[in-house]
């Protein structure tokens, strides 16, 4: 049996360098892997937690369909669809909730961080807080346990979703017998915090992401605004400690990697070092960018491609909840 790895990216803003590097690669490189089943898709309605302008969340569902497809996910091997086409997800949301403790809930960090936030604010605790952000986890445990997730590769943020998931699983089977499979999460240990141009992470939050699809020149201005130190530019430089190096890793081959390592230490300059950075970067996403472009001007082609990972996906779910609802009396 192929284990089946399965994650998404809630489409509320343009993806960045951080994410591909923190999720998408990961991600891409264990869809080759001969035995494992990727299961990929658009959380579209985690996404509505966030954004609530309904062209802006349909555009953003299809940029990140776009940027999936453009770096090469291969769309014949993986179940590739968008969360909402699937409703067996929300029918099984519900019946998750039923054995979800509150208490669970109001430990969820996402949770606890706007509350914390609100209390010192000096504000009601649950100000600007709706449900759906406060069951959120349920929804994603939905999501990974309709498909039977084995392996969940996730930034760091996100693995106590997994935890939760796996409670939820448990409380279930603990009163039906064994249902649903607990689910691992798998994190990519040095790249989980990439930072961005000013040196802290890369996020949308701190405006400080270089953008994964832009113009070149657009590129180029963003690689010259990150921050570095004073060093005058013949001086040696620390490889470890600096940005651009750990950028040029993602971008570069292994001998390149292994000479720009060598003229950090004889001495190069940040503007040298910048160029070359933007060089590799430029190369690896000028065709994405170009496939990315095509399928944005042409929707019909993403819906194309979602449609049929609808169906694939629904094979599995539709059946599976079947199960499920005889199980606990609905059927
Ligand atoms: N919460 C994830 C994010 O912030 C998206 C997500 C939704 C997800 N459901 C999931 C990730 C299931 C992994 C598995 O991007």
């Amino acid at each position: 049996m192929k284990k089946t790895v399965l994650t998404g990216i809630k489409p509320t803003g343009h993806i960045h360098v951080g994410n591909y590097i923190g999720a998408i690669k990961p991600a891409l490189a264990l869809a080759k892997v001969a035995d494992y089943q990727p299961t990929y898709f658009i959380p579209n309605a985690h996404g509505v937690t966030k954004i609530h302008d309904g062209s802006e969340l349909r555009q953003l569902t299809y940029g990140s369909a776009a940027t999936w497809i453009a770096l090469g996910l291969n769309v014949n091997k993986a179940i590739f669809y968008r969360q909402s086409d699937i409703p067996e997800i929300f029918e099984l949301n519900w019946i998750l909730a039923c054995f979800t403790a509150k208490g669970l809930m109001n430990r969820a960090h996402a949770y606890k961080a706007l509350v914390d936030e609100n209390h010192s604010n000096s504000r009601k605790i649950d100000e600007g807080i709706h449900i759906g952000l406060y069951t959120y986890p349920i929804l994603m445990g939905a999501d990974m346990l309709m498909f039977k997730a084995d392996i969940v590769p996730v930034g760091k943020d996100q693995v106590q979703h997994v935890e939760i998931a796996r409670d939820i699983a448990e409380s279930f089977n603990k009163i039906y017998g064994p249902t649903f499979v607990l689910p691992e999460s798998k994190i990519e240990e040095d790249t989980a915090v990439l930072p961005g141009l000013d040196g802290r992470k890369m996020s949308k939050s701190y405006d400080n992401t270089i953008p994964l699809f832009c113009e070149p020149k657009e590129l180029q201005k963003r690689i010259n605004k990150i921050k570095t130190d004073s060093l005058p530019p013949d001086s040696p430089k620390d490889p470890t400690t600096s940005i651009l190096f750990m950028l040029y890793k993602e971008f570069a081959s292994e001998a390149e990697i292994v000479q720009m390592q060598e003229r950090y230490g004889r001495g190069i300059s940040w503007g040298e070092a910048k160029h070359e950075l933007y060089v590799v970067m430029n190369r690896f996403l000028e065709e994405p960018y170009e496939t990315y472009k095509e399928l944005m001007a042409s929707p019909k082609k993403i819906e194309a491609i979602l449609e049929e990972g609808a169906e694939k996906a629904r094979a599995i779910s539709k059946p599976f909840l079947q199960e499920i609802k005889e199980k606990i009396g609905l059927r």
